[in-house]
């Protein structure tokens, strides 16, 4: 019998497609490091996000395509992911930084800290490495719900004095929190936000992450506005409730991403629209609304359950404290979804530019 080729191998796979970037993994390049021995066919199947929600199912098809071809016995499929990187100004800021998803409302108290607190752990929990940056200037409640209350450490380093960020759950976490007295009232002033902003993103050791998830402060009003205009963002997500009304004021938090990007010359993508305490008194379908208006993605709903608060109040977010929850289901769907949404703009971005 003819010994099986490389080529036919990669041919196999091409019928693999990536159902998020519409093409196959073979174009895509993501099939790496093939070894034939006789029978046996090995590769490593390499993602842009170790998140992919199909991951499973991408390595089943490669290994049934394979295991077709005449001759091969044996097929061992690895898969890994190397998380690409967005290509923008504000690198020097954020050197090591991949990607920053800031998580973003129209108004208070809809849930935004809980879903950036759940979701940086579940991303991290998939194998990336994430921060995650409390910059909500009102009220920073990311060490409570961290459960990481302690003071950072400092450490002096060749470009003077830098902040060492507390690990919590696995997550590089910086807050406002942290180093504010929390007896003393702060009123904040321009000059300010954008001083405290700088030192959280370029006085911060977050060394080499893969995403870095930012809780902003809640609203459109001046002071999260300057903090969208500060902070490097890759991509936005907006929580909203399901009434109406809400849904209706986190339209002016997309309007108001558009108009900074417009500032910046460039487009932040609102990658999607999340709807928190589903399924309560509030009823369904506001995310629906809001996603619909706008023309995103709705992420996923998350349901009102007791546990998701008993979670923040504990520092042990629901994704851990209770995994097997709705809620937490639905928080680890939202991270595949953001991450592939990611995934897609970073190679619509590339696929964009011409050549180098
Ligand atoms: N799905 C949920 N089920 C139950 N309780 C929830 C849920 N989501 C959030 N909560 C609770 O609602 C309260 C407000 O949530 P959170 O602090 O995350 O909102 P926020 O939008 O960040 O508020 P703020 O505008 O004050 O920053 C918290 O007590 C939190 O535990
Ligand atoms: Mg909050």
């Amino acid at each position: 019998m003819q010994a099986v080729t490389e080529e036919q191998v990669l041919n196999a796979l091409r019928v693999v497609q990536d159902p998020d970037l519409h093409r196959d993994i073979v174009a895509l390049g993501f099939v790496k490091d093939i070894r034939i021995c006789e029978g046996s066919v090995a590769f490593k199947v390499e993602l842009t996000t170790p998140a992919c929600p199909v991951k499973d199912l991408l390595k089943k098809q490669a290994e049934q395509e394979v295991a077709k071809i005449p001759g091969v016995t044996t097929v061992s499929v690895e898969m890994t992911a190397q998380v690409r990187s967005r290509e923008k100004a504000a690198e020097e800021l954020l050197p090591g930084v991949k990607n920053v998803i800031a998580v973003a409302s129209g108004k208070g108290g809809v849930g935004k800290s809980t879903v950036a607190a759940n979701l940086a752990i579940a991303l991290q929990r998939t194998g990336a490495r994430v921060g995650l940056l409390d910059a909500d200037i009102y009220g920073p409640t990311m060490p409570l719900m961290m459960g990481s209350t302690h003071r950072p450490l400092m450490t002096e380093t060749a470009t003077g004095a830098k902040i060492v960020p507390v690990n919590a759950h696995g997550v590089l976490m910086m807050s406002l929190g942290l180093i504010l007295d929390p007896d003393k009232a702060v009123v904040w002033r321009g000059p300010m936000i954008a001083s405290a902003v700088r030192q959280m993103l370029g006085d911060v050791i977050w060394g080499n992450l893969d995403y870095l998830v930012v809780d902003l402060p809640p609203g459109t009003g001046d002071a999260s506005l300057s903090l969208a205009q500060l902070v490097p963002i890759s991509g936005v997500v907006i929580v909203t409730t399901p009434q109406a009304v809400a849904a209706e004021i986190a339209n002016k938090s997309v309007i108001m991403f558009r108009t900074v990007g417009q500032g910046q010359g460039r487009e932040i993508p609102i990658l999607g629209v999340i709807e928190n305490m589903s399924g309560s008194v509030f009823g369904t379908g506001g995310g629906t609304i809001a996603a619909e208006k706008f023309g995103v993605p709705l992420l996923g709903t998350i349901p009102l359950e007791n546990g998701v608060c008993a979670g923040g109040d504990s520092g042990v977010p629901i994704v851990l404290s209770g995994p097997d929850s709705e809620a937490a289901l639905s928080l680890n769907r939202i991270a595949g979804a953001l991450a592939a949404r990611l995934s897609v703009l970073q190679h619509e971005g590339a696929a964009d530019k011409p050549e180098a």
